[in-house]
This record gives C-alpha cells, structure tokens and sequence, in this order.
C-alpha cells in the first residue's frame, strides 16, 4: 500500500488548562505520528494497543511511523469488539504494560475504534496511576466522538460504560485516510454523530451536511471539514462542561431513546450505536414536534436527512423488531433516572437548537412510543 498524500491538517484545541490538548486532522497524520510524540514526550517509549482487525490494517505503519523517530514501541493487540471492553481484557492489557516497562514517562497509544480508545485510555488512566496517552482513531466515531473528551471506560454486568475514568489524552492524531478501509456500514453509523452536532447546536453546519454529506463519504476535504467541525463543538462542549454537570448532557441528543433500542437489540450486530442515534434522534425531534416545541416541518426535515444518509429513523426499520412499550419505557428508566414521573431528555427548538429537559412527563413519553409502534 503506498502512503497517502499529506493535504492540509487541522489543528482543534481542547482548553482545559493544564490538562489541554491538540486534536490534529488531515489525510495521511499517521505518518507523523513519531515525530508529534517526540515533541511532546522526548525519550518515551510507547505501547500501541490495537485489536486485531486494526492491526491486520494499520499496525506495521504505526509501528514504522514511531521507529522513522527511533521510538521503541511494543504492540498489545485485543479481540475487536465490545466485548474486549471486560475486566479479564483490562487485566491482560495492563499486565502487559507492566511486562513492556512502559513508565510513568513512557506513552500509551490507542489505535483503534471507540472499543480500543476506551479500553486503552482506562488502561493508561490506571497502570502505575497514569500514563499519557494519544488518540489514534480510526473509525469515524471515535473520530468525531470517543477520542474527544477524555470519558475512558470498560462495560459491566450491570450496564455499558459503568467503570472508568475521566482521563484526557494529551493528543488526537485523526488521519481520515484510516476510515477508508472502514466498512459502509461502520462509517454510515459514525456519521449519526456527526449529523448530530448539526442537529443539537449548529444549524449552519445541517445545512452544509444536507448538501454535501456524498462528499463526507467519499473522502477528501468535505470529509476533513466535517470532523474538524464536529470536534471543534464536541471540544468546545468539554471545555465548559468537562464532567457531564450540565452542558455536556446537549452531547446526548438523541441517545435516551438510541441506548433503549440498543439494549433491546443487546447491542448486537442487529443495531449498531450509530443506527440507534439514528433512531434516537429522529424519535427526539418526533416527541419535540408532537410537544409543540418545534415545528412539523423542521422535525421532518432532520429525518429527511438521516434517512437520505442511509440511516434509519424508524423503529420498525430494527433488524429482528424492538421490545414492547413496558420494556422500552422499562429501559428509558433505566437509563435516566426517573423522579416522581419525570424524565431528562435533551429535545429540540429547531435545528440546531438541544436543550435539556429536566421535567419530562414520562407518560407524554409512553403515549408518543405508543403511537411510534403502531
Ligand atoms: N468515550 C466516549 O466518549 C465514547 C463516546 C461514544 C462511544 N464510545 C464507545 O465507543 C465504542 C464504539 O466505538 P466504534 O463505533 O468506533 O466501534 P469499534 O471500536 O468496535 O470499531 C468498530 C469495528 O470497526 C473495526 N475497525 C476500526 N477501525 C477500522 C478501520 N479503519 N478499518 C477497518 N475496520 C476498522 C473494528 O475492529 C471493529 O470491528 C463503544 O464501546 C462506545 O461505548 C465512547
Ligand atoms: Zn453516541
């Protein structure tokens, strides 16, 4: 495979003080990966964590990028998927971290979809109580979404996400060129998110996407523009709200709804996190419309996009069905707690324009669902 041109790079900053860091995006990065290392870590050594599908495609020119720089690097490669994201996986990459020698000077890097970035970012936030560690993503989720914002994790019996840490990585290498060998299925469902920052705070930013979202898909620098602007919102989101006490909740638009079909379908192939979003966001601005708090048309047209995308947008559209009206309500719940009948959800004003909702009557909720399966 001969390298990709460099074009041009993007440079996004994420300001939170002492804990600051770039996210660089451009066509062809991974080329520079040593010589970014270098400069902010002289005289580390590094461990790239990857799982297998990543490394059959990207590992020996990860590897020869760091090695261009004369920096040594011990590969740790885990199974692909969600399930890589456990306790017994956590273990294995730490002891094998530790077996490296990989220091607290040393660098973690994470090369991978938002399963790697996760589990390699929880990883470097516990071994020897913190390693750096830099962001190589390759799907366009963890592009747009998981790299960004430091929320590392592995999954419990009891629910997604439930241990973990918040912990910053001090760089973001996004090379767009990675996402070519991604499958279409895989980049329609990171593009949810990216449909999503238009959607919740950017209206402008839809109406690029409306006319040049063929573009984003077949690469170049509409592809480029649009992660830049997705991260620049998710890094602007973090900076004002780095834990999740208010503002950050706007980043979850569309996801009360998505993360119930999600565990409907226990997150299987049948619905990918993406689709639900998909899913979740056009419910969102469904529910919005039917509470008069935006307009018919204005609902109408987010789905009209989604859909144009390739995404679904209705709950029949679910591969094997969806659970029933208690259990979809029973998994809203869950989700977000319920005070007294009251649910948060983040709804809509117009396109662009999320606020969250404290005070939602879940029974409002449950009559929508209702008329949404019929
Ligand atoms: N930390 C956060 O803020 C945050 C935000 C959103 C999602 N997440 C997490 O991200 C995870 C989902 O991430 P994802 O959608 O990237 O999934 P993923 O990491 O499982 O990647 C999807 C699939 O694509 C493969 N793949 C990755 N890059 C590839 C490439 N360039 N070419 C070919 N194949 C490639 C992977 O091996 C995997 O099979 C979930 O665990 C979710 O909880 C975290
Ligand atoms: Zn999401």
């Amino acid at each position: 495979m001969t390298a990709p041109v460099r074009t041009t790079e993007t440079l996004v900053r994420v300001a939170l003080g002492e804990r600051a860091y770039d996210i660089a995006i451009g066509r062809g990065l991974l080329d520079s990966l040593g010589a970014r290392i270098r400069a902010l870590k002289p005289g580390a050594k590094v461990a790239v964590i990857t799982d297998e599908t990543v490394a059959r495609h990207y590992l020996d020119s990860t590897l020869t990028a760091l090695a261009a720089l004369d920096i040594g690097a011990v590969p740790v490669v885990v199974a692909p998927g969600e399930a890589s994201k456990c306790f017994a996986t956590l273990e294995r990459v730490c002891d094998a971290l530790l077996a490296a020698k990989i220091e607290r000077g040393d660098v973690v890097v994470a090369l991978g979809g938002g399963v790697v970035g996760d589990l390699a970012g929880f990883a470097a936030a516990v071994v020897r109580r913190g390693i750096d560690y830099v962001q190589v993503p390759t799907t366009l989720l963890s592009q747009v979404d998981s790299s960004v914002g430091g929320k590392t994790a592995i999954d419990s019996h009891h629910g997604k996400n439930l241990i973990g840490a918040f912990y910053q990585p001090i760089l973001v290498v996004a090379d767009t060129a990675l996402l070519d060998t991604l499958s279409p299925r895989e980049f329609r469902a990171g593009y949810a998110e990216v449909a999503k920052y238009g959607l919740l705070g950017d209206a402008g930013f839809f109406e690029w996407l409306e006319a040049n979202w063929r573009d984003v898909f077949a690469g170049g620098a509409a592809r480029e523009h649009a992660i830049a602007v997705s991260c620049r919102m998710k890094a602007e989101i973090v900076a004002r709200d780095e834990r999740e006490s208010g503002d950050r909740a706007l980043l979850n638009l569309g996801h009360t709804f998505g993360h119930a079909l999600e565990a409907g379908a226990g997150f299987s192939d049948r619905l990918l996190h993406g689709e639900a979003i998909a899913i979740g966001m056009s419910l969102a601005f469904g529910f919005s419309a039917r509470q008069q708090m935006i307009a018919p048309a204005e609902a109408e047209r987010a789905k009209r996009h989604i859909s144009a995308a390739g995404l679904p947008t209705r709950m029949s559209e679910v591969q094997g069905g969806v659970p029933g009206l208690d259990a979809l309500m029973g998994l809203i719940a869950q989700d977000k707690k319920v005070k007294r009948g009251r649910l948060t959800f983040v709804l809509v004003r117009a396109i662009g324009q999320a606020f969250v909702a404290h005070d939602v009557d879940a029974s409002e909720v449950r009559a929508f669902l209702a008329e949404q399966l019929q």
